[in-house]
């Protein structure tokens, strides 16, 4: 029997990068997926060819996750699509370079409305929906190892992550009751096009690979591998947790 037989999951920012590989993961373990992005384009496109040669159902619905009432309005049509929905993997995510003193309230408002503020009421919509149908959701963040440790020139994005942590510890105390579970995944280092700079850049790259234990860049299906468990009835005991896959950055210490 496939690991989600007859589940169906919701991955936020899923055209390309992490949210992709999760989209792609799910589907091979036997999950049925609901894509989404700003806008349906080619990748929407090819993803759901993909997912469809695995034998599963797959669409992909548009919506800018940076505005709460799309956030609602998201999880309704998700539902309405399949007729259920199980797994809802909050992904989209923003961050913009700037040192604290020069960050605008336009850049501000972009990554808290979209790494914190969708969560957060894609999450309440989930609920209200899991809730009312019976339903023993469950939910993964995608945070970042900068939930945890400091980055500098990256404020708002690290404030908004902090409170992703804050947000899963918290709705986990609240949410068991319903049978719903909630953990954050914490990427480190991962080679998706957020972090494209940062590849082109080879000298800045050999540093952050002299901080990871395991010295490579993290893959998006190594991020993907971990939601597929956390979603999973093998992960029927945890919530409220961070997982970090990050190749030992986090907690990493130097030997002098
Ligand atoms: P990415 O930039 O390749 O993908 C992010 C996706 O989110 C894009 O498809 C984008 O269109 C979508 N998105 C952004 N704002 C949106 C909005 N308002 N509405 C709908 N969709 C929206 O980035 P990547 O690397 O795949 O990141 C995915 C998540 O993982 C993000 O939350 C990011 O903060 C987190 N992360 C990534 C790390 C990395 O090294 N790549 C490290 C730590 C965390």
């Amino acid at each position: 029997m496939d690991r989600f037989e007859n589940k169906i999951a919701l991955i936020t920012g899923s055209s390309q990068g992490i949210g992709a590989a999760c989209a792609l993961r799910l589907a091979k373990d036997g999950c049925d997926i609901i894509l989404n992005g700003h806008k349906f384009d080619e990748r929407g496109e090819k993803l759901i060819k993909e997912i469809q040669d695995m034998g599963r159902k797959a669409t992909f619905l548009e919506a800018d996750l940076s505005k709460a009432n799309a956030a609602t309005k998201l999880i309704t049509d998700a539902v309405a699509v399949f007729g259920h929905l199980d797994i809802l993997v909050n992904n989209a995510g923003v961050e913009k370079k700037a040192s604290f003193w020069e960050v605008t309230e336009e850049d501000y408002d972009l990554i808290m409305n979209t790494n914190l503020k969708g969560v957060f009421f894609s999450i309440q919509s989930f609920v209200n929906y899991c809730r009312k149908s019976k339903v023993a959701g469950t939910i993964i963040n995608m945070s970042s190892v900068h939930e945890e440790i400091a980055f500098p020139h990256f404020a708002a994005y690290c404030t908004s992550k902090g409170g992703l942590k804050m947000l899963t510890r918290n709705l986990a105390s609240e949410l068991a009751q319903f049978n719903i579970r909630i953990n954050n995944v914490a990427p480190g280092a991962v080679s998706t096009p957020i972090n494209q700079n940062l590849l082109n850049n080879k000298e800045q790259l050999e540093k952050v690979l002299q901080n990871i234990p395991l010295k490579r860049m993290g893959k998006a299906e190594d991020v993907a591998a971990v939601v597929a468990f956390l979603a999973s009835d093998d992960a029927a005991y945890v919530t409220g947790s961070t997982y970090y896959v990050d190749g030992g950055l986090t907690y990493h210490y130097e030997e002098q």
